[in-house]
């Protein structure tokens, strides 16, 4: 199932998505008590976590509720200002009282190789004797090039079918990266995108309408086996379909 939710503007757009969020994370911990939460990077998601973290705050969650993990990291320091974690550590774990959650940050200092071998090793127990890592939300973000996460248009991981994190020297960042694959991020119960602004309108376009190419359009390898895909757009990500 695939559902577009299109909002006037960026603050509408962050409200709805917070909401969806919330909604879709108080829903697991009542069914089993916690929730296992892929956050996403870049800067669109700051202002969702913003207004998530406030309600994650309100919403008085047990101790050991939520479970928090990124879907990609840059090889920088945990503090430095590129980091994801540090971005969703700023917007949305700071409001949320101590103890109501678990980070597991992706570090990936210096060698990405490894850092994906450590932090498919952390999935691995967190989702025991399971063939994929069954999250309960991925958050995703999108590119102007349809990259999603670190999965960059040409790179080999999106042909991946086994492993769950995979690291890339991406060579038009001259930069290593560290991200889930498809595998893992297709195995969700809810997978969303956030998509935001004019920039990004055609990028929107093509993932949606173009031909099936992930190769190209790698956000067009995200298709749950079992699971829900939400898009979230302001009408100016919406405005070319
Ligand atoms: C990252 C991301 C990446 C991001 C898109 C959109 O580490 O950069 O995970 O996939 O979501 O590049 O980034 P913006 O939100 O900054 O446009």
């Amino acid at each position: 199932m695939t559902k577009i939710h299109r909002h006037p503007d960026p603050d509408s757009l962050a409200q709805a998505t917070a909401e969806f969020m919330q909604a879709a994370i108080l829903e697991r911990v009542k069914q089993v008590g916690r929730a296992h939460v892929v956050l996403a990077g870049g800067s669109t998601p700051r202002s969702t976590y913003q207004n998530l973290g406030r309600l994650l705050a309100q919403s008085e969650l047990a101790a050991g509720s939520l479970e928090f993990y990124w879907g990609d990291e840059r090889c920088v320091p945990l503090d430095d200002r590129a980091s994801n974690f540090r971005m969703a550590s700023e917007s949305l774990l700071a409001p949320l009282p101590a103890g109501t959650f678990e980070a597991h940050p992706i570090e990936c200092g210096g060698n990405a190789p490894a850092a994906a071998e450590t932090y498919e090793g952390l999935l691995r127990l967190a989702f025991p004797s399971a063939a994929r890592p069954r999250f309960d939300l991925v958050l995703l973000g999108l590119g102007d090039d349809g990259h999603t996460a670190s999965l960059f248009p040409g790179s080999p991981w999106l042909a991946e079918a086994e492993r769950w994190v995979a690291a890339e020297h991406v060579d038009e960042l001259r930069a290593w990266r560290v991200s889930l694959t498809p595998p893992a991020i297709n195995a969700a119960r809810t997978v969303v995108f956030l998509v935001q602004g004019e920039a990004k309108a055609d990028a929107v376009r093509q993932v949606m309408r173009a031909a099936h190419d992930p190769v190209r359009r790698p956000a067009q390898i995200v298709e749950p086996l079992d699971g829900e895909l939400h898009w979230f757009l302001d009408e100016a990500a919406a405005s070319r379909l």
